[in-house]
This record gives C-alpha cells, structure tokens and sequence, in this order.
C-alpha cells in the first residue's frame, strides 16, 4: 500500500505535521511504503483557472505541482493535514488542493457522467487541527477534503479532528492525541480507517 501524506501546515513540526508524521510511522510499522509533501516547501502558485486542463486532463503551468501528479496517481491512500487558519485549510496547502482541478478535468473526461459518483482510485483521510473550541470549527474543511478526493476519484473517509491545540508542542505533549495518532495509521492500512 502506498500511502501520500501530504503536509499543509507552514510551522515546521508544529499539531497538525506532528500527529500526520505518528499515522506515517504506524503506517510503516504496519508494512505500509509512504511518501511525504511539505506544501510551505513548493514553489507554486493557486490554480489560474486558464482552462489549460479542459481538453487535456492535464496542468499547463511549469512549477512543482508537476512533481505531485505523480504521486498523486500513485497513491493508495492520501491523508492531507492542515491547520484551520480562518476556518479553512492554510494557503499553502489549498493552493495543492486547488491545482488537483486538472485531475478533476481528466475524471470528467474520462469517466461516463453516470460514474461520476464511483471513486476508484483510494481513501483519501483529512487532518485538522485549530486552537479555538468553535462548534463547526472543521465544517468547511471536511467539505474541502470531500470534493479534493472526489476530484482525484478517491473516497473521502473522514479523519481526525482537535480543537484547543495552539501552541507548537500542544499535540506533542498530548499523550493521548499521539496514541490515538498510531492507532489511526495503523486502521488506515487494515482498512479501517
Ligand atoms: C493565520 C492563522 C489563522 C488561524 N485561524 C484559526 C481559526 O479560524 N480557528 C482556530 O480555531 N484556530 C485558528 N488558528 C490557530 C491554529 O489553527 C492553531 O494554532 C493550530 O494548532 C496550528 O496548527 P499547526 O501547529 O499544525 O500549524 C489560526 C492561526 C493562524 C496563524
């Protein structure tokens, strides 16, 4: 099984890359192959919405996107992590999501409309983390991760969710949170996610 982690969060090791980084580590325990994205590290822009991929299925604009396509259409599982910055995912990472409208375009072209409702090509899981309590904190987001997947033909298959976490180290020194992080990695490869 191959699994992409793909990391939203522009603070180096902070909740949300912490608790991805321990589903990766069950993930490898349990025999899984995983590759990791670090969106602050990509140098890309947001969708121009030229209409490049239309006819194509394929991304016109020359930047290191290109190098995720491909991991992309590799991946069994793709679990895609992020901070709630204003109720949504971080800027780096949604420019990611936004640029997944290439595979859409290639789905719709390749699909008949009446599969369009059939995802074949994985689980894809959502990670997030804010530092309020707000009761729809993570509402938005999950409907990002639902038609993120449902563009690159994957199931969205929910995730974890933390509210109160704020500073850096907040999940790193929740016990409970990491285990519950293993845990997680470890259902994903079992199929129980
Ligand atoms: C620009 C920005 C916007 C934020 N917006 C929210 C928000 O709308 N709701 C919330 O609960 N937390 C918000 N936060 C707090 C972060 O979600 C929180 O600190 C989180 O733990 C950061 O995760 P990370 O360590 O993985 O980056 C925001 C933080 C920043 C820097």
């Amino acid at each position: 099984m191959k699994i992409l982690g793909i990391y939203g969060s522009p603070r180096k090791q902070g909740n949300s890359e912490v608790i991805l980084d321990e589903i990766l580590r069950a993930a490898v325990d349990s025999g899984a192959e995983t590759k990791k994205i670090y969106a602050r590290d990509l140098n890309m822009s947001g969708c121009q919405e030229c209409g490049g991929c239309d006819k194509t299925g394929k991304c016109v604009v020359k930047d290191d996107m290109q190098q995720v396509y491909p991991l992309f259409e590799e991946a069994d599982v793709i679990i895609l992590s992020s901070p709630i910055f204003f109720y949504g995912i971080s800027a780096q990472v949604k420019a990611v999501v936004d640029r997944a409208q290439a595979m859409w375009s290639r789905r719709m072209l390749k699909k008949p409309r009446e599969q369009w409702k059939n995802h074949e090509s994985g689980r894809g899981y959502l990670i997030a983390v804010g530092a309020t309590k707000g009761e729809n904190l993570f509402e938005g987001v999950k409907y990002v991760a639902k038609y993120f997947y449902d563009a690159l033909d994957m199931d969205y298959e929910g995730g974890l969710f933390y509210k109160g976490l704020e500073r850096k180290d907040d999940a790193k020194n929740n016990p409970e949170i990491m285990k519950e992080a293993y845990a997680f990695g470890e259902k994903i490869v079992k199929g129980e996610g």
